[in-house]
């Protein structure tokens, strides 16, 4: 059992962390305020690798492994989590997925700039009527012989309006259920592709989120992932994958509060002593340590099993839903200890408060994750725990 990270992810972590101080933590109050996306920033993520991270270098990408994005997610998630969810949808979603299930042509036409950073890639699943119940998809491709023709609308989808490329998932064959499903590649700039209102959001507020309107858009048969009818099981599995990424987001925000916390509470001097000589808020931090601590375990375990070619659909569902529950629980504490100050912005721990919940909500519900774990725990096929 090894615990300790490598040389060469130590300084992925180091260069993601000067990374978000430098350049994503000045502007990033205005940022929320504004709902502004962070193009310049977002830009840069690309020219320093950060959007490309796990694709075979290849195809431009950075060639490095699950636990070395993971680290890289925690580092820019203390800071600013709307560049980092635009960062997890672009290299979990959309490249490891094109990577893993497009083909060599999909790969070198779009994977190449879309590890970059020159092209943004969105992953559109989510419906109206089809968020957690992912098989009732509305949106339809039908089969028009050399193309499909794509209707429907796609909501909440990230970095809706600053993408050049999207990834959707649509029906073509009711009566297949399931297998009736297909993930299609759009370029957005293509006639039909019509992007709708940004959404005003509680938290990641300057992440780019819109509804994405798609009227007769054709779409050549050549952009179909994978045969015809594995859609949904590619969503499945990119999800899984993303999940991970999303824990990592959770870890991030719940280390940034906790930091926060506990420098605050040594400079902070309530009845003639620092606040964190107060046992009241020594356990605070003390349960905090511990807990994020948990999680990062869960977090880097479930990168690892990935990397090891092991079946992570448990390993990352778990990590998402303890790090995400840890997130929430110990922002509202970061808050709770930083008093009046922590509910204003200025000392950024409601920020990653309100950033927390979604971390409960996308890429599959704290419940969705209770149900993929609890069915693999009733199927008998969860992994086999480290300790016998
Ligand atoms: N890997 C591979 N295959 C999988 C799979 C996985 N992880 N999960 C399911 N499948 C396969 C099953 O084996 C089954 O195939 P067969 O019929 O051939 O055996 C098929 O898919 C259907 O599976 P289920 O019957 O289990 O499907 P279900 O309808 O009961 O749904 C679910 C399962 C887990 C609830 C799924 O619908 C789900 O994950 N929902 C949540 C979707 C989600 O995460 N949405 C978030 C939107 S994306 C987003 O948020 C991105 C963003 O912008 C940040």
């Amino acid at each position: 059992m090894e615990f300790t990270l490598t040389e060469e992810q130590l300084a992925v972590k180091e260069a993601a962390r000067d990374f978000a101080q430098q350049e994503l933590l000045p502007g990033v109050i205005e940022r929320d305020r504004d709902m502004k996306f962070a193009k310049e920033q977002i830009a840069m993520m690309g020219e320093l690798g950060f959007l490309g991270m796990m694709v075979d270098p290849q195809y431009n990408g950075g060639g490095m492994d699950t636990l070395s994005y993971v680290v890289a997610m925690e580092e820019i998630s203390k800071v600013d989590n709307s560049a980092s969810v635009c960062m997890s949808v672009n290299n979990s979603l959309v490249c490891w997925g094109l990577e893993t299930y497009g083909n060599e042509e999909q790969k070198q036409k779009y994977l190449t700039r879309l590890a970059t950073g020159e092209w943004i890639g969105a992953f559109c699943l989510s419906e109206p009527e089809a968020g957690s119940d992912a098989t009732s998809q509305r949106t339809t491709a039908i089969d028009m012989g050399d193309h499909y023709l794509l209707n429907g609308t796609k909501n909440w989808i990230t970095n809706g309006g600053s993408s050049n490329l999207h990834v959707v998932i649509a029906q073509t064959d009711r009566d297949k259920g399931h297998r009736g499903i297909n993930a299609l590649i759009v370029e957005t700039s293509w006639d039909g592709v019509d992007i709708g209102a940004k959404e005003d959001k509680l938290g990641i507020r300057s992440s780019d989120t819109h509804t994405i309107i798609y009227n007769d858009v054709k779409v050549p048969k050549e952009n179909r992932i994978g045969e015809d009818g594995f859609g949904f099981k590619f969503a499945m599995k990119v999800l899984s994958g993303g999940r991970i990424g999303i824990a990592a987001q959770a870890l991030g925000i719940a280390q940034g509060a906790y930091e926060l916390a506990v420098k605050y509470s040594k400079e902070r001097t309530t009845f003639g002593e620092p606040i964190c000589n107060h046992q009241a808020i020594a356990f605070k931090l003390a349960d905090m340590a511990t807990e994020i601590e948990a999680a990062r375990l869960l977090v880097y375990r479930s990168a690892w099993m990935k990397d090891q070619g092991l079946d992570y659909t448990s390993a990352a569902s778990m990590a998402k839903l303890f790090a995400s529950e840890t997130a929430m629980k110990h922002t509202i504490e970061a808050v709770q200890i930083h008093g009046g100050y922590g509910y204003v912005k200025e000392y950024h721990v409601e920020r990653l408060l309100r950033d927390a919940k979604i971390t409960q909500i996308y890429e599959g519900t704290s419940e969705i994750q209770r149900m993929v774990i609890s069915r693999n725990v009733l199927r008998g096929q969860l992994y086999e725990p480290i300790l016998g």
